[in-house]
């Protein structure tokens, strides 16, 4: 099939998503054909090295052969069949080995297939928990300003993203949003340590007037994704964690982005030494092959739905919740991290790659160039309202998949990324921030 006729066909059949689709009637379709490692392969055989891991989920390449086998395996055994009411081993195990990985105390794991539906089940959960044990009135939610935690009611409700949340304000919950310790807003003279406890300080406030009415706190711990990679020292998590116990308001830890090793260690709750009341992940649970999620939580809460009562229990499902094919993809995913001592590997990583990006932290259009684990981030001096674009498509020219936010350029790839792949990111980057002008 020519190349021209399958972007047509896509553009007429196809409705992409988080696009303007009139964008298409100029800026092309890729057209992608294959994967394999950090690449992807077009329809006419150019590659393209994917330093955004599709969207934050691919952690050991595309078409991986280990995980490839281990649902090639599964697919010959179940394919699928509902979580209420039965089970199989692969939720099972998968629900094990993840309990013994995060911070003790989160004995429960609760499925779905999306991270906004990971994110609408924790609300959910800690509104019912209230309820459950005579709080009714604890029913608001609070988030970081410039928060992301997906495109579903209940999830673009806690976002705090004018352009995904203005069309549908009418819609939503009003939900109050608190200062993000973002360390780019350090005063001069502030570190980000301060910065974060100054922070932190606002948050008290808000919990000492409102928690009462108040359920949860969800927050992206340690690196705010969408909201352009905006990293915080993790004394803000310590802190708040500390201060919803003490106020008796829920921590939800959105890990859908940062978790499975992205920012350095497992999880990054690790990073602030807390247990949140809610973990949630997603996006490289599977590796990056099938969409599922999981909400992990205390006994306690748990315990709050455990009744002779049907209407207490959380009567929350999705018909592909606990999928065996996507949990074998998991299982698959702890394998490696576990057989290839998949974190400190990446430190080595993460250690390279800024010795070898001097030249680009040290370019003069190049700002607030930050690093946590395997996220990369700066900002780029341009005079074009329309950077992003350009740089996308200049990008693709240089065989590289970027995909800036504004002015914000970011590497995320996936974590099997060698030297040398690496050097080339690195040099054709700095090539693209040059020609942009
Ligand atoms: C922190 C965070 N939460 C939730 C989501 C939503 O996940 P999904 O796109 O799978 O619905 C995302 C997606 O980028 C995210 O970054």
């Amino acid at each position: 099939m020519p190349n021209q006729d399958l972007l047509a066909r896509s553009r007429s059949a196809v409705w992409h998503p988080c696009t303007q689709m009139k964008r298409h009637e100029t800026l092309p379709l890729v057209p992608i054909a294959s994967g394999s490692g950090v690449w992807l392969y077009d329809v006419d055989g150019k590659r393209y090295l994917d330093a955004v891991s599709s969207w934050w989920v691919n952690l050991f390449g595309h078409c991986n052969p280990r995980i490839n086998a281990a649902i090639t395996d599964q697919l010959g055994k179940l394919e699928h069949v509902m979580l209420a009411g039965f089970t199989h081993e692969p939720v099972v195990q998968l629900s094990e080995r993840l309990i013994q990985l995060v911070p003790d105390g989160l004995g429960h794991c609760f499925y779905a297939s999306d991270g906004a539906s990971a994110v609408e089940i924790a609300l959910k959960m800690s509104a019912h928990f209230w309820r459950n044990t005579g709080k009714a009135e604890k029913t608001q939610f609070i988030s970081l300003q410039n928060s992301y935690h997906g495109e579903t009611l209940g999830a673009l409700s806690v976002t705090d993203v004018a352009l995904f949340k203005d069309a549908y304000g009418p819609l939503l919950k009003q939900n109050a949003t608190v200062l993000n310790p973002d360390s780019r807003h350090t005063a001069i003279g502030e570190t980000a340590h301060d910065y974060a406890l100054r922070c932190a300080t606002q948050l008290e406030l808000y919990l000492q007037q409102h928690h009462h009415q108040l359920s949860a706190f969800i927050i992206e711990p340690l690196v705010q994704g969408a909201a352009g990679m905006a990293m915080y020292h993790p004394v803000y998590l310590s802190r708040a964690c500390d201060l919803c116990e003490q106020y008796d308001v829920h921590l939800i830890a959105d890990e859908i982005a940062v978790g499975m090793g992205r920012t350095g260690t497992m999880f990054a709750c690790e990073q602030g030494e807390i247990t949140p009341d809610f973990l949630l992940l997603s996006k490289g649970i599977t590796g990056g092959y099938l969409p599922l999620s999981v909400v992990m939580t205390t006994d306690k809460i748990y315990q709050a739905f455990y009744a002779d009562e049907t209407a207490r229990g959380f009567l929350h499902s999705h018909s592909y919740t606990g999928n065996p094919l996507a949990c074998r993809a998991a299982l698959a995913t702890l394998d490696i991290f576990a057989g290839d001592d998949v974190i400190s590997a990446n430190r080595s990583k993460t250690t390279y790659f800024n010795s070898i990006a001097a030249p680009l932290r040290d370019h003069p259009k190049v700002k607030n160039f930050r690093n946590r684990g395997m996220i990369w981030a700066f900002e780029v001096d341009s005079p074009h309202a329309d950077f992003a674009q350009r740089c996308f498509s200049l990008a693709l020219q240089h065989e590289i998949l970027l995909r800036p936010m504004g002015n914000t350029v970011y590497f995320m790839p996936p974590y099997v990324i060698s030297e040398a792949e690496m050097n080339m990111l690195a040099a054709r980057t700095l090539q693209i921030i040059e020609q942009l002008g």
